[in-house]
């Protein structure tokens, strides 16, 4: 999401300072335009942040952690680092607002039937989902400047990895078909990255929490079919009942342990895949900001698929 937020803000003239461990894959920021600057640090070392903020008028906080080799790893970067960044913002009086990107794996499941709204209580089912909202509670409880959270649920589009296994698994012919009772919002990268930028520039979005989704709500089996239409290719149903995703897990968790390379199944992903759904409503950011998410799926699959095949990920 950060190369994509990168590139809202340049279309905007807006300069950037971005903040990167050593490490950091940068991949997709080899040609980055002239008014951004790179800063070295991390959100898990605050003399590093406090560094990265000076000068700064608004931060926004993406970085996170959507996989870790333990469970304690998802508290230490989304709920510890959300802290350090929330102390590093409080130390600096000249920041305006704090932006902070939340998931809808902290509000909880959600159906067709009852979505979820930001007023409902949360209630989430994993440990990423509760370090992601306990990284919420740090900014509401700790933020003294302004701060706007914002909810994506799970983001596809170019460069992302998280669905690019079902694309590559439709291309090969496999069509994966999970459980159909499942339904998902999701929504298009670069419409998260625009709702994300307007809503911090807001005037009114300051202490508000929303939902960034698009409007259609689909199973991951129609999701496999829309692909599959879309590559125009013909398909295998591969089925694989929620059962069956358990042991999945297990072997990924495994896998993990031995590698030391934590995957984004594991086990602790299990309550996500079996809960009744993840729908959100994402009405409060259209009708209180006038932000819509509006790539419709079909577009957003056709310029996925676009993209992958453009730089031989499929
Ligand atoms: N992808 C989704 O479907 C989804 C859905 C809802 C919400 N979100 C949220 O959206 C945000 C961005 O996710 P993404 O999908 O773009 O994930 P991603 O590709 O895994 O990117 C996560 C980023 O966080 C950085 N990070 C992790 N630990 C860090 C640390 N200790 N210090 C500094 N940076 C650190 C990583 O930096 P390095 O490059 O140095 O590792 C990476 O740039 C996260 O907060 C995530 O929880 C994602």
């Amino acid at each position: 999401m950060g190369s994509h937020l990168l590139e809202s803000l340049a279309q905007r003239d807006i300069p950037v300072v971005i903040l990167l461990r050593e490490s950091s894959d940068r991949s997709f920021l080899r040609q980055l335009p002239p008014q951004v600057e790179v800063r070295f640090g991390s959100i898990s070392d605050p003399a590093s942040l406090a560094a990265a903020m000076a000068n700064a008028t608004d931060v926004i906080h993406c970085a996170g952690a959507t996989k870790a080799r333990t469970i304690e790893g998802f508290y230490e970067v989304n709920q510890v680092g959300t802290r350090n960044v929330v102390n590093a913002v409080n130390a600096h009086p000249g920041i305006r607002r704090l932006l902070h990107i939340s998931s809808l794996a902290a509000a909880g499941p959600g159906t067709r039937e009852k979505p979820v709204r930001e007023s409902d209580p949360p209630h989430p089912v994993s440990h990423y989902g509760r370090s992601k909202l306990a990284g919420e509670e740090e900014v509401r409880q700790g933020c003294r400047h302004e701060f706007t959270i914002i909810r994506p649920p799970a983001v596809y589009g170019p460069r992302d990895r998280g669905f690019l296994p079902m694309f590559a698994a439709v291309k090969r012919h496999l069509r994966p078909t999970p459980s159909a009772a499942q339904r998902l919002s999701l929504v298009y990268v670069k419409d998260l990255a625009e709702a994300s930028v307007e809503a911090f520039l807001h005037p009114t979005a300051a202490g508000g929490t929303y939902f960034a989704a698009g409007s259609e709500v689909v199973s991951s089996r129609e999701l496999a079919s829309l692909i599959a239409q879309n590559l125009k290719t013909w398909t295998i149903p591969l089925p694989l009942p929620t059962f069956a995703l358990w042991p999945v897990c297990l072997l990924k968790s495994i896998q993990a342990a031995i590698t030391g390379k934590p995957d984004i199944l594991g086990l602790e992903k299990f309550p996500e895949l079996r809960a009744a759904g993840w729908v959100c409503d994402p009405q409060r950011l259209t009708t209180e900001l006038g932000i819509r998410c509006a790539t419709d799926l079909q577009t957003g699959i056709q310029k996925t698929i676009s993209w992958y095949e453009q730089n031989g990920w499929i």
